[in-house]
């Protein structure tokens, strides 16, 4: 059997600066980009370098320290002022992916109670929140693991891996502890247009942890259920409403409907830094509309007819009623809703 290779880390902190594995070029290269600006931090947050909700929300808590750094050498005395503008650029770089806006304001109330150079107190939080994300991951992982009762193929979307992640991953955290428990057999992964997330990341992270993997374009799901092949579709998510509606990458609500109808269960994995208690149903989420020339053109290529208008949401909405359970750090909501979400916030 070929050697397992350690996951991969999407984000790292290393001397003094920010290093941002590029996931626009894998699985080709494996390239770490620096940071040492608060701007060019959220332009690589729009711009995909770094993706996946909890890995956007790591990287925002570091661009955090950096703008930090910045302001404070500009002015001692007003630099708690001056970062609101920083804090503003990194919010407005991705807007459905809560854990953004999360860790954002994590920061900024920890800013607020900071005298001195307020670099060492900022970096300790967000180093906090990253390995605090990681353990969240494996506390899932073995949760999710667990619903799984018989050894079974899964399928899964985009990609909610170790890449979008802290490391480990929420939907391929329940994959890795399920292969290592015997429960999970093969995972079939959506190569997920039209930035390639399954057929470039997840499919990546499969093979160097040799846990068996097919690739099928998101049109193939549907007749891979019919005929059997799939018992459980594990995804994660960018955002849940306080109903227990889920924001994810787009495609995932089809995946829903079609596991519904074929007698599939529906799993989706997040930490709770992914809830959102303030938008009350999937319907308020705010969803990102990209750039029509993702669709319209592959790998720098023009594929569509010239003339031809794209339409290009990064994610839908999945009703909380096709969800069968809802797994977080905090435990496992089967048949989610309102009232269930309630209770398990509050059981912080
Ligand atoms: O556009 P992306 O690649 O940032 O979308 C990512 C997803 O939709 C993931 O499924 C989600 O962020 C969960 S990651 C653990």
């Amino acid at each position: 059997m070929s050697k397992q290779r350690e996951e991969v880390q999407a984000v790292v902190w290393r001397e003094n600066q920010l290093c941002l594995l590029d996931q626009r070029v894998l699985p080709g290269r494996e390239v770490y980009l620096e940071y040492t600006a608060v701007a060019a931090v959220a332009e690589a947050i729009g711009d995909m370098v770094v993706r996946g909700a909890p890995a956007i929300g790591i990287t925002a808590a570091y661009g955090v320290v950096l703008a930090a750094r910045a302001r404070y050498a500009q002015s001692a005395v007003e630099w708690q002022t001056l970062i609101e503008a920083d804090l503003q650029t990194l919010a407005s770089s991705r807007p459905t992916a809560v854990n953004l806006f999360w860790a954002i304001g994590h920061m900024r109330e920890l800013i607020a109670t900071l005298q001195g150079d307020p670099e060492p107190a900022l970096l300790a939080a967000a180093k906090k929140i990253h390995t605090d994300d990681i353990a969240a991951c494996r506390r899932m992982g073995e949760l999710g693991a667990a619903l799984i009762e018989r050894p079974c193929n899964i399928l899964t979307h985009c990609n909610a891996g170790a890449l979008a992640t802290g490391g480990y991953g929420t939907a391929l955290g329940v994959v890795r502890a399920g292969f290592a428990a015997g429960k999970i057999r093969h995972v079939y992964a959506d190569e997920t247009r039209p930035w390639m997330q399954g057929a470039r990341l997840t499919a990546w992270e499969m093979v160097q942890e040799n846990i068996p993997v097919t690739l099928q374009t998101e049109g193939a799901a549907a007749y891979l259920m019919k005929q059997g092949k799939i018992d459980w579709v594990i995804v994660g998510s960018d955002r849940i409403a306080a109903n227990g509606d889920v924001a994810n990458k787009i495609g995932t609500y089809g995946l829903a409907v079609l596991a519904r109808h074929h007698g599939v269960k529906f799993m989706v994995v997040a930490p709770t830094s992914t809830v959102d208690m303030n938008i009350v149903r999937g319907e308020d989420i705010p969803i990102e509309q990209r750039s029509p020339e993702e669709v319209l053109f592959l790998a720098g290529q023009p594929i569509a007819a010239a003339g031809a208008a794209a339409w290009n949401p990064a994610f839908d909405v999945t009703p909380a009623a096709l969800v069968d359970a809802i797994v977080t750090e905090r435990g496992v909501l089967l048949a989610p809703d309102a009232g269930k979400m309630v209770a398990m916030m509050e059981n912080a």
